[in-house]
């Protein structure tokens, strides 16, 4: 018998998304489901997940433990989101505006404006400033379900201000049930001091942003955007070096609009993921499903920006790809932080199958975040991060399309938001 202090019980389905991680191939489609499901924690960690008769049998609530009723719900892990860039200041609603009348996201680059008018907003703003935004951000976050959030820096751009954007991530993770995973992406884009000696800002980043950045120990991972116009494959290759010897985990912008090998690089490289993919090439498929690199996609970028080319999720997970979603919630291409959202999207635009879009958003995005070992799935061990949704089996999780389904969210075995709504438990 185990002792359990929180007891989910009865839920109408259980998609425990158990199973070795990450999913490639059929195995993505697996979503582990469990008619009549219970799922028992103790001190946020999972004792058990499955069906009613194993519960009766191996579980018994301690005086006093929590039970939520989950008869009319559908359970699931928390959404993990593998790709943000969380922490910036100003919005682009202007933009924006421009580009409903036709302008494209690159001729808003070229005319400095894009991630460039983000940077200043950000550069001009405090840390506090900074960690009320990420705060506000989160809780929304939250009440779509997201448990877990990767949230990048890259609107700094210089030591100072990406410190300060890292260092928002650190103090809103402290004051936030939501795990963060900050990335360092001083390489996010050359900024406008250094447009005419662009080298001179790769040799900063190389010489003393990237190793100071990692003696903070601020950030786990490192990651860049390799596109032609902003960084190449060889200063992609040479930054990566300076970040592994700094310590960072890899991740790589890569192939975005257009390919110069991103995938390809990635994957030869040992990266964590490689992120975007909607301009990947047949080479760079076929070396992402022979890595361990994980594939992010992010099918908000082509909704957002009104694009036909959509990243080749058929074709990447029946190579055997290790395919995850996420949101890539920013200010410019992706303005969009909701997973159901991002779920519903991956079967509408990209043609996953819903089964395949949850073990996307769940186990296979925390392996491209690496924390498949503590979350991403409901299983004995694993943290006690789990949702309810409302939906009557998890077809409707995409068939109720536009809609969060969302009404529960426990974070680590404590119930953090309860009917729709942040719950006032303290952390
Ligand atoms: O992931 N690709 C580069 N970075 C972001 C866009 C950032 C921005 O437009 O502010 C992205 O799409
Ligand atoms: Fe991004």
């Amino acid at each position: 018998m185990r002792s359990a202090d929180l007891v989910v019980a009865g839920a109408r389905e259980l998609l425990t998304c158990a199973g070795p991680l990450p999913k490639r191939g059929r195995a993505l489609a697996d979503v582990g489901l469990v008619e009549n499901g219970w799922v028992a924690s103790s001190e946020g960690v999972i004792v058990y997940a499955g069906d009613e008769a194993g519960f009766l049998e191996e579980v018994r609530p301690g005086p006093g433990a929590t039970t939520v009723d989950a008869r009319d719900m559908v359970a699931l892990p928390g959404f993990v989101d593998a790709h943000t860039h969380l922490p910036f200041a100003g919005d682009r609603a202007r933009e924006f505006g421009l580009r409903v009348q036709g302008w494209t996201y690159r001729q808003l680059a070229e005319r400095g404006m894009g991630i460039l008018t983000t940077v200043k907003a950000t550069r001009a703003a405090s840390l506090d400033d900074l960690v009320a935004l990420t705060l506000k951000r989160l809780d929304r976050m939250l009440l779509h379900g997201t448990t877990t959030a990767e949230a990048k820096s890259g609107y700094g751009l210089n030591l100072e201000d990406e410190m300060k954007q890292l260092e928002a991530l650190r103090d809103a993770a402290a004051l936030h049930p939501v795990d963060i995973v900050p990335t360092f992406m001083g390489a996010h884009e050359v900024p406008p001091e250094y447009r005419d000696r662009r080298w001179d800002y790769i040799a900063l980043l190389v010489d003393t942003v990237i190793p100071e950045v990692g003696r903070s120990g601020l950030a786990e991972f490192f990651d860049v955007f390799c596109e032609p116009g902003v960084f190449s494959a060889e200063e992609t290759r040479r930054l990566i070096a300076a970040a592994r010897a700094a310590g960072f985990g890899i991740k790589v912008h890569a192939d975005e609009f257009v390919s110069q090998g991103g995938a390809e690089l990635a994957a030869e490289v040992g990266a964590v993921s490689a992120e975007h993919l909607i301009a990947v090439s047949d080479e760079g498929i076929a070396r992402l499903a022979a890595s361990e690199t994980a594939a992010i996609l992010l099918p908000g970028v082509s909704f957002f920006l009104m694009m036909d080319k959509r990243a080749p999720a058929r074709r990447l997970v029946e190579a055997g790809a290790a395919v995850a979603l996420a949101t890539d919630f920013n200010p410019g291409s992706s303005h969009l932080f909701s997973m159901p959202f991002v779920l519903q999207l991956g079967v509408f635009t990209l043609g996953l199958t819903v089964g395949e879009a949850v073990n996307a958003c769940t186990g296979n995005a925390a392996y491209a975040i690496r924390r498949h070992a503590t979350v991403g799935s409901l299983e004995a061990g694993k943290r006690m991060d789990l949702v309810l949704c409302d939906v009557p089996d998890h077809v409707s999780l995409a068939y109720e399309a536009a809609r969060n389904p969302v009404r529960t969210v426990i974070k680590n075995g404590r119930i953090v938001v309860a009917d729709g709504r942040r719950a006032s438990t303290p952390l």
